[in-house]
Protein backbone atom coordinates (compact mmCIF):
# COMPACT_ATOMS: atom_id res chain seq x y z
CA UNK A 1 0.00 0.00 0.00
CA UNK A 2 2.64 2.40 0.84
CA UNK A 3 6.39 2.08 -0.36
CA UNK A 4 8.92 4.47 0.60
CA UNK A 5 12.38 4.29 -1.17
CA UNK A 6 15.38 5.95 0.27
CA UNK A 7 13.35 9.16 1.13
CA UNK A 8 15.55 11.94 2.43
CA UNK A 9 14.70 15.54 3.53
CA UNK A 10 17.23 18.16 3.79
CA UNK A 11 15.91 21.71 5.34
CA UNK A 12 18.36 24.62 4.31
CA UNK A 13 17.72 28.18 6.46
CA UNK A 14 19.23 31.18 6.95
CA UNK A 15 21.81 31.10 9.74
CA UNK A 16 20.87 32.73 12.54
CA UNK A 17 23.31 35.03 14.80
CA UNK A 18 22.91 36.43 18.59
CA UNK A 19 22.03 39.68 19.56
CA UNK A 20 21.35 42.57 17.35
CA UNK A 21 24.67 43.41 15.58
CA UNK A 22 24.24 39.63 15.08
CA UNK A 23 20.34 40.02 13.40
CA UNK A 24 22.12 42.29 11.29
CA UNK A 25 24.90 40.45 10.27
CA UNK A 26 22.22 37.65 9.58
CA UNK A 27 20.51 39.97 6.71
CA UNK A 28 23.54 39.75 4.57
CA UNK A 29 24.87 36.81 5.08
CA UNK A 30 24.57 34.42 3.08
CA UNK A 31 25.35 31.44 5.52
CA UNK A 32 23.60 28.87 4.90
CA UNK A 33 22.49 26.06 7.89
CA UNK A 34 21.42 22.20 6.54
CA UNK A 35 19.49 20.01 8.56
CA UNK A 36 18.86 16.39 7.47
CA UNK A 37 15.44 16.18 8.89
CA UNK A 38 14.98 12.24 7.17
CA UNK A 39 18.16 10.62 6.31
CA UNK A 40 17.33 7.91 3.52
CA UNK A 41 14.41 6.28 4.75
CA UNK A 42 13.39 3.12 3.47
CA UNK A 43 9.45 1.39 4.76
CA UNK A 44 6.48 -0.64 3.20
CA UNK A 45 3.17 -1.22 4.98
CA UNK A 46 0.85 -3.53 3.69
CA UNK A 47 -2.77 -2.72 3.61
CA UNK A 48 -4.43 -3.12 6.53
CA UNK A 49 -1.72 -3.03 8.57
CA UNK A 50 -1.47 -0.20 11.83
CA UNK A 51 1.86 0.98 12.09
CA UNK A 52 3.25 2.63 14.96
CA UNK A 53 5.87 5.90 14.14
CA UNK A 54 8.06 6.51 16.81
CA UNK A 55 10.82 8.42 17.72
CA UNK A 56 12.47 11.40 20.65
CA UNK A 57 11.19 15.18 19.30
CA UNK A 58 12.28 16.51 16.48
CA UNK A 59 14.01 12.88 15.40
CA UNK A 60 11.71 13.47 12.03
CA UNK A 61 8.40 11.84 12.19
CA UNK A 62 5.98 14.63 11.20
CA UNK A 63 8.69 15.63 8.18
CA UNK A 64 8.46 11.91 6.80
CA UNK A 65 4.47 11.93 7.22
CA UNK A 66 4.24 15.47 5.57
CA UNK A 67 6.23 13.70 2.10
CA UNK A 68 4.53 10.74 2.60
CA UNK A 69 0.80 13.22 2.42
CA UNK A 70 2.28 15.18 -0.38
CA UNK A 71 2.71 17.92 1.40
CA UNK A 72 6.81 18.25 1.35
CA UNK A 73 8.57 17.48 -1.39
CA UNK A 74 11.53 14.95 -0.78
CA UNK A 75 15.07 16.20 -1.78
CA UNK A 76 15.89 12.59 -2.45
CA UNK A 77 14.14 9.34 -3.28
CA UNK A 78 10.44 8.69 -3.10
CA UNK A 79 7.38 7.77 -1.84
CA UNK A 80 4.46 5.61 -3.65
CA UNK A 81 1.05 5.83 -1.80
CA UNK A 82 -1.78 3.09 -3.55
CA UNK A 83 0.14 3.62 -6.48
CA UNK A 84 0.50 7.30 -6.60
CA UNK A 85 3.04 9.57 -6.13
CA UNK A 86 1.81 11.94 -3.46
CA UNK A 87 3.40 14.95 -4.46
CA UNK A 88 2.66 14.64 -8.37
CA UNK A 89 -0.36 13.44 -8.44
CA UNK A 90 -1.99 15.62 -5.59
CA UNK A 91 -5.69 15.31 -6.22
CA UNK A 92 -5.57 11.31 -6.82
CA UNK A 93 -3.93 10.97 -3.99
CA UNK A 94 -6.25 13.39 -1.77
CA UNK A 95 -8.81 10.76 -2.40
CA UNK A 96 -6.41 8.09 -1.30
CA UNK A 97 -6.10 9.60 2.35
CA UNK A 98 -7.24 10.97 5.37
CA UNK A 99 -5.02 12.83 7.85
CA UNK A 100 -4.81 14.07 11.37
CA UNK A 101 -2.54 16.46 12.60
CA UNK A 102 -3.10 16.48 16.21
CA UNK A 103 -1.40 19.56 17.02
CA UNK A 104 -3.65 21.77 15.10
CA UNK A 105 -7.23 21.23 13.48
CA UNK A 106 -8.24 21.09 9.02
CA UNK A 107 -11.60 21.91 10.13
CA UNK A 108 -12.76 25.70 9.39
CA UNK A 109 -12.45 27.44 12.56
CA UNK A 110 -15.97 29.46 12.50
CA UNK A 111 -18.07 26.36 11.32
CA UNK A 112 -20.06 24.23 12.65
CA UNK A 113 -18.77 20.98 12.61
CA UNK A 114 -21.88 20.06 10.49
CA UNK A 115 -20.93 22.37 7.48
CA UNK A 116 -17.39 21.60 7.53
CA UNK A 117 -18.53 17.99 6.52
CA UNK A 118 -21.17 19.49 4.03
CA UNK A 119 -17.84 21.27 2.48
CA UNK A 120 -16.18 18.11 2.36
CA UNK A 121 -19.17 16.11 0.78
CA UNK A 122 -18.69 18.57 -2.10
CA UNK A 123 -14.66 18.27 -1.87
CA UNK A 124 -14.76 14.52 -2.19
CA UNK A 125 -17.59 14.12 -4.14
CA UNK A 126 -19.38 11.97 -1.92
CA UNK A 127 -22.64 10.39 -2.94
CA UNK A 128 -25.63 11.32 -0.71
CA UNK A 129 -26.04 8.02 -0.21
CA UNK A 130 -22.65 6.78 1.28
CA UNK A 131 -22.36 10.25 3.28
CA UNK A 132 -25.57 9.00 5.58
CA UNK A 133 -24.02 5.89 5.79
CA UNK A 134 -20.52 6.85 6.89
CA UNK A 135 -22.20 9.82 8.55
CA UNK A 136 -24.23 7.25 10.86
CA UNK A 137 -20.70 5.25 11.68
CA UNK A 138 -18.93 8.23 12.34
CA UNK A 139 -20.75 9.01 15.04
CA UNK A 140 -21.09 5.85 16.34
CA UNK A 141 -17.48 5.62 16.95
CA UNK A 142 -16.50 9.18 17.55
CA UNK A 143 -19.76 10.10 19.29
CA UNK A 144 -20.05 13.56 16.51
CA UNK A 145 -23.94 14.09 17.16
CA UNK A 146 -22.70 15.77 21.34
CA UNK A 147 -21.24 18.67 19.23
CA UNK A 148 -22.27 18.74 15.69
CA UNK A 149 -23.75 21.83 15.50
CA UNK A 150 -21.29 23.69 16.99
CA UNK A 151 -18.74 26.14 15.78
CA UNK A 152 -15.08 24.24 15.71
CA UNK A 153 -13.04 26.95 18.03
CA UNK A 154 -15.76 26.34 20.97
CA UNK A 155 -14.61 22.98 20.83
CA UNK A 156 -12.83 21.28 23.92
CA UNK A 157 -9.68 19.69 22.50
CA UNK A 158 -11.24 16.04 22.97
CA UNK A 159 -14.16 17.09 20.67
CA UNK A 160 -11.89 18.85 18.35
CA UNK A 161 -9.60 15.63 18.22
CA UNK A 162 -13.10 13.62 17.58
CA UNK A 163 -14.25 16.44 15.13
CA UNK A 164 -10.71 15.93 12.86
CA UNK A 165 -10.47 12.82 12.84
CA UNK A 166 -14.15 12.48 11.67
CA UNK A 167 -13.35 14.81 8.69
CA UNK A 168 -10.60 12.81 7.43
CA UNK A 169 -12.79 9.51 7.49
CA UNK A 170 -15.74 10.97 5.79
CA UNK A 171 -14.02 10.00 2.35
CA UNK A 172 -13.60 6.11 3.60
CA UNK A 173 -9.77 6.68 2.58
CA UNK A 174 -7.62 3.39 2.21
CA UNK A 175 -4.55 4.95 4.52
CA UNK A 176 -4.89 7.15 7.18
CA UNK A 177 -1.96 9.23 8.68
CA UNK A 178 -2.34 10.18 11.81
CA UNK A 179 0.34 12.51 13.87
CA UNK A 180 0.07 12.57 17.84
CA UNK A 181 -4.06 12.23 17.80
CA UNK A 182 -4.31 11.73 21.22
CA UNK A 183 -2.01 14.37 22.17
CA UNK A 184 -3.61 15.84 25.13
CA UNK A 185 -6.35 13.96 25.75
CA UNK A 186 -7.60 12.57 29.13
CA UNK A 187 -7.60 8.80 29.41
CA UNK A 188 -11.34 8.39 28.68
CA UNK A 189 -11.57 10.23 25.23
CA UNK A 190 -8.18 8.96 24.45
CA UNK A 191 -9.50 5.23 24.87
CA UNK A 192 -12.47 6.03 22.87
CA UNK A 193 -10.12 7.33 19.51
CA UNK A 194 -8.21 4.13 19.86
CA UNK A 195 -11.09 2.45 19.78
CA UNK A 196 -12.51 3.99 17.29
CA UNK A 197 -8.91 3.65 15.04
CA UNK A 198 -9.57 -0.12 15.62
CA UNK A 199 -12.81 -0.03 14.40
CA UNK A 200 -12.06 1.44 11.35
CA UNK A 201 -8.99 -0.46 10.75
CA UNK A 202 -10.94 -3.42 11.47
CA UNK A 203 -14.27 -2.81 9.12
CA UNK A 204 -12.56 -1.32 6.26
CA UNK A 205 -9.45 -2.64 6.45
CA UNK A 206 -7.55 0.93 6.40
CA UNK A 207 -3.99 1.40 6.92
CA UNK A 208 -3.32 3.15 9.89
CA UNK A 209 0.34 5.03 10.22
CA UNK A 210 0.59 6.79 13.72
CA UNK A 211 3.21 9.09 15.56
CA UNK A 212 2.69 9.25 19.23
CA UNK A 213 4.42 9.70 22.25
CA UNK A 214 1.83 7.74 24.32
CA UNK A 215 3.91 4.29 24.60
CA UNK A 216 -0.05 3.05 25.32
CA UNK A 217 -1.50 4.10 21.52
CA UNK A 218 1.01 1.90 20.23
CA UNK A 219 0.31 -1.07 23.00
CA UNK A 220 -3.01 -0.88 22.29
CA UNK A 221 -3.40 -0.13 18.23
CA UNK A 222 -0.06 -1.16 16.41
CA UNK A 223 1.52 -4.74 15.65
CA UNK A 224 4.54 -3.40 14.03
CA UNK A 225 6.50 -0.24 14.70
CA UNK A 226 9.33 1.99 13.21
CA UNK A 227 11.35 3.88 14.84
CA UNK A 228 13.59 7.05 13.71
CA UNK A 229 16.22 8.47 15.83
CA UNK A 230 17.96 11.55 13.97
CA UNK A 231 16.04 11.38 10.71
CA UNK A 232 17.44 7.71 10.52
CA UNK A 233 14.97 4.80 10.67
CA UNK A 234 16.96 2.24 13.41
CA UNK A 235 14.17 -0.35 14.19
CA UNK A 236 11.42 -1.81 11.89
CA UNK A 237 9.80 -4.71 13.52
CA UNK A 238 7.04 -6.49 15.66
CA UNK A 239 6.25 -5.09 19.10
CA UNK A 240 6.76 -8.51 20.58
CA UNK A 241 10.20 -8.86 19.00
CA UNK A 242 11.47 -4.88 20.29
CA UNK A 243 10.42 -6.69 23.46
CA UNK A 244 11.94 -9.75 23.46
CA UNK A 245 15.35 -8.41 22.56
CA UNK A 246 15.45 -5.57 24.57
CA UNK A 247 13.01 -6.07 27.42
CA UNK A 248 15.28 -8.72 28.78
CA UNK A 249 15.46 -7.47 32.33
CA UNK A 250 13.03 -8.96 34.90
CA UNK A 251 12.32 -7.26 38.54
CA UNK A 252 11.53 -9.66 41.60
CA UNK A 253 10.46 -7.91 44.25
CA UNK A 254 9.99 -10.29 47.46
CA UNK A 255 8.66 -9.33 50.79
CA UNK A 256 10.81 -10.32 53.55
CA UNK A 257 11.24 -10.34 57.76
CA UNK A 258 14.77 -8.55 57.64
CA UNK A 259 15.04 -6.41 54.94
CA UNK A 260 18.76 -4.91 55.47
CA UNK A 261 19.91 -8.91 55.79
CA UNK A 262 17.74 -9.91 53.07
CA UNK A 263 19.60 -6.91 51.37
CA UNK A 264 23.18 -8.10 52.18
CA UNK A 265 22.59 -11.76 51.27
CA UNK A 266 25.57 -13.06 48.80
CA UNK A 267 23.12 -14.39 46.38
CA UNK A 268 25.78 -14.48 43.42
CA UNK A 269 28.16 -17.12 45.34
CA UNK A 270 24.81 -19.12 46.11
CA UNK A 271 24.10 -19.03 42.65
CA UNK A 272 27.47 -19.25 41.41
CA UNK A 273 26.67 -16.25 39.17
CA UNK A 274 29.18 -13.24 39.61
CA UNK A 275 28.18 -9.97 41.15
CA UNK A 276 27.32 -7.92 38.56
CA UNK A 277 24.82 -10.36 36.96
CA UNK A 278 22.27 -8.99 39.53
CA UNK A 279 21.21 -5.61 41.34
CA UNK A 280 19.56 -5.98 45.11
CA UNK A 281 17.81 -2.86 46.07
CA UNK A 282 16.15 -2.87 49.80
CA UNK A 283 12.87 -0.65 50.40
CA UNK A 284 12.65 -0.80 54.38
CA UNK A 285 9.15 0.72 54.24
CA UNK A 286 7.72 -1.87 52.45
CA UNK A 287 10.03 -4.33 53.97
CA UNK A 288 11.05 -5.93 50.25
CA UNK A 289 13.50 -6.01 48.54
CA UNK A 290 13.89 -6.41 44.25
CA UNK A 291 16.14 -8.55 42.72
CA UNK A 292 16.81 -6.88 39.03
CA UNK A 293 18.66 -8.64 36.41
CA UNK A 294 19.19 -9.99 32.85
CA UNK A 295 16.62 -12.65 31.98
CA UNK A 296 19.40 -14.51 30.07
CA UNK A 297 21.81 -14.65 32.62
CA UNK A 298 19.60 -15.30 35.46
CA UNK A 299 15.94 -17.21 35.35
CA UNK A 300 13.68 -15.84 37.31
CA UNK A 301 12.99 -19.30 39.05
CA UNK A 302 16.45 -19.70 39.96
CA UNK A 303 16.42 -16.18 41.93
CA UNK A 304 13.29 -17.39 43.54
CA UNK A 305 13.91 -20.58 44.68
CA UNK A 306 17.13 -19.63 45.75
CA UNK A 307 16.07 -17.07 47.83
CA UNK A 308 13.15 -19.03 49.74
CA UNK A 309 15.91 -21.87 50.67
CA UNK A 310 17.56 -18.79 52.86
CA UNK A 311 14.63 -17.04 54.18
CA UNK A 312 11.14 -16.98 54.66
CA UNK A 313 9.64 -15.20 52.02
CA UNK A 314 6.15 -13.63 52.19
CA UNK A 315 5.07 -11.97 48.92
CA UNK A 316 6.68 -12.10 45.27
CA UNK A 317 6.19 -9.85 42.72
CA UNK A 318 7.68 -10.45 39.26
CA UNK A 319 7.84 -7.57 36.51
CA UNK A 320 8.91 -7.34 32.99
CA UNK A 321 10.67 -3.95 31.62
CA UNK A 322 8.07 -1.80 30.53
CA UNK A 323 7.88 -0.47 26.91
CA UNK A 324 7.85 3.05 27.77
CA UNK A 325 11.68 2.03 29.42
CA UNK A 326 12.91 0.43 26.46
CA UNK A 327 11.84 2.90 24.42
CA UNK A 328 12.86 6.03 26.52
CA UNK A 329 16.53 3.43 26.96
CA UNK A 330 16.43 3.36 22.84
CA UNK A 331 15.77 7.32 22.87
CA UNK A 332 18.83 7.98 25.05
CA UNK A 333 21.20 5.52 23.52
CA UNK A 334 20.28 4.29 20.52
CA UNK A 335 20.39 1.01 19.53
CA UNK A 336 22.59 -0.55 21.59
CA UNK A 337 22.56 -4.26 20.66
CA UNK A 338 21.71 -5.04 16.72
CA UNK A 339 18.30 -5.94 16.09
N1 LIG B 1 10.32 23.76 7.64
C1 LIG B 1 11.44 23.45 8.31
N2 LIG B 1 12.58 24.16 8.15
C2 LIG B 1 13.72 23.84 8.80
N3 LIG B 1 13.82 22.81 9.66
C3 LIG B 1 12.73 22.05 9.88
C4 LIG B 1 11.48 22.33 9.22
N4 LIG B 1 10.57 21.41 9.62
C5 LIG B 1 11.21 20.61 10.49
N5 LIG B 1 12.52 20.98 10.64
C6 LIG B 1 13.52 20.30 11.48
O1 LIG B 1 13.58 18.94 11.11
C7 LIG B 1 13.72 18.09 12.25
C8 LIG B 1 12.63 17.06 12.28
O2 LIG B 1 11.40 17.70 12.58
P1 LIG B 1 10.01 16.91 12.69
O3 LIG B 1 8.94 17.90 12.87
O4 LIG B 1 9.90 15.95 11.57
O5 LIG B 1 10.22 16.10 14.05
P2 LIG B 1 9.22 15.14 14.82
O6 LIG B 1 9.88 13.80 14.87
O7 LIG B 1 7.86 15.22 14.24
O8 LIG B 1 9.25 15.76 16.29
P3 LIG B 1 8.08 15.97 17.38
O9 LIG B 1 8.01 14.69 18.14
O10 LIG B 1 8.64 17.05 18.23
O11 LIG B 1 6.83 16.34 16.67
C9 LIG B 1 13.78 19.05 13.45
O12 LIG B 1 15.12 19.26 13.79
C10 LIG B 1 13.13 20.30 12.93
O13 LIG B 1 13.64 21.43 13.60
MG1 LIG C 1 5.99 15.94 14.95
Amino acid sequence: MIKVEHVSKEFVSAKKYQGLSGALKGLFSREKVHKMAVDDISFHIKKGEIVGYIGSNGAGKSTTIKMMTGILTPTKGKCLVNGIDPNKQRKKNAQNIGVVFGQRTQLWWDLPLSESFTILKEIYDISDEAYRERIAFLNRVLSLDDFFTTPVRNLSLGQRMRADLGAALLHNPPVLYLDEPTIGLDLVVKDNIREAIKEINEKYDTTVILTTHDIGDIEELCSRILIIDKGQLIYDGSLAELKETYGTRRRVTMEVKDTKEAAAMPLGQWLGKPEDAYDIEADEENSSIAVSFDKNQLQVSEVIGCVMQHMEVRDIQIKETELAEIVKEIYNHGMAKEA
